[in-house]
């Protein structure tokens, strides 16, 4: 009874946002319901994804859908932008226009994402920001794991690895999203007072292509590369590639983030990768702080997940935690 319910509020929903329905305050046509009381609650959740293009992203949707499903009393739609920043702003503005009670954002960029989640903020829906975060405070709240600590990890990694010294590739996430930025930092960081020198860095925006493109360039240019620091597994796996087509890739080691057990994990156990930093979706905590502003509770402004770092040695243990 409850899942027809649900059934018919999402596809009105969905004709309303497709905008076959252009009347804003249709909740009795059965679009966003106003919270009822007790278990007759019903909640609809609009989820913005930035692409699904990369399995990382798949997976968080999976993981918001699988924790959503086991609550009766949410409804979660979700919306691909298919790495189109305008797309997604559109995305936040449809949500609004639909009445849906709560949005998570999962943002390409953080500046052109920013207004539409402020706006949405104003309107008093409130706003999960997950994993790339938009600038400035207005959002209810930040969901992902420190890029910056997960990046200094990595650079102290890599200092250890090469013994303070060698020639570096840095391939970077998209430059306009804060983990690029943040995954950079905290390397130069972990780097810090060694004789390690980055040779070459391109923002390869968290693309397997792209790396495979800019570490194409980085072989032409320098007969002597150590190692590769990639932002994310899909980039350390395109550099892999471009290393292994110029007979190279023994030559150097590889190092990545995200440590999906079906990418970084697999490629550390097949010996492509040195080490892997994982980068956890965030989709479970995402639906249980939505759960929790939705019921009224006030959530912390940031929520920071940890993570894990996988190599030869310790991906069949576990991993080890990042500290
Ligand atoms: C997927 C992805 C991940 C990366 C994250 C950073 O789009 O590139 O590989 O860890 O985004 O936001």
């Amino acid at each position: 009874m409850r899942t027809g319910l649900k059934l018919v509020s999402v596809m009105a929903l969905m004709l309303f946002v497709c905008g076959c329905r252009t009347d804003p305050d249709s909740n009795s046509a059965g679009t966003a319901k106003p919270p009822a009381q007790g278990d007759q609650a019903n909640w609809t959740i609009g989820m913005s994804q930035c692409n699904l293009g990369e399995p990382w992203r798949v997976q968080m949707n999976a993981d918001i859908k699988a924790a959503a499903d086991s609550i009766d009393e949410v409804e979660v739609v979700f919306k691909d932008a298919q790495n189109d920043t305008l797309k997604q702003r559109s995305h936040i503005e449809e949500f609004v226009n639909a009445g849906v009670d709560l949005i998570i954002i999962s943002p390409k960029e953080a500046q052109p994402l920013t207004e539409p989640v402020a706006k949405a903020m104003a309107t008093g829906i409130p706003v999960i920001v997950l994993d790339r975060s938009v600038l400035g405070d207005q959002f209810t709240c930040f969901i992902g794991a420190d890029n910056k600590k997960i990046g200094k990890a990595a650079g102290e990694w890599i200092k250890a690895e090469l013994k303070g010294k060698g020639k570096v590739i840095e391939l970077r996430g998209l430059s306009t999203s804060t983990p690029g930025q943040d995954r950079h930092d905290g390397f130069v960081a972990g780097i810090a007072g060694s004789d390690i020198e980055v040779v070459f860095e391109a923002d390869m925006k968290w693309l397997e292509p792209e790396a495979r493109k800019e570490m194409d360039s980085a072989l032409a240019r320098f007969d002597n590369i150590d190692l590769v620091y990639a932002h994310n597994d899909p980039g350390a796996h395109g550099a892999y590639l471009a290393a292994k087509a110029a007979g190279r890739q023994k030559d150097m080691i590889f190092v990545g983030i995200d440590a999906l057990p079906q990418e970084g994990i697999a490629y550390v156990k097949q010996g492509l990768l040195g080490v892997t930093f994982q980068y956890p979706t965030g989709g479970q905590e995402a639906i249980d702080t939505a759960m929790q502003i939705l019921n009224g509770a006030t959530v912390e402004k940031q929520i920071v997940l940890g993570s894990r770092s996988f190599t030869p040695d310790n991906v069949d243990q576990g991993g080890a935690a990042v500290k």
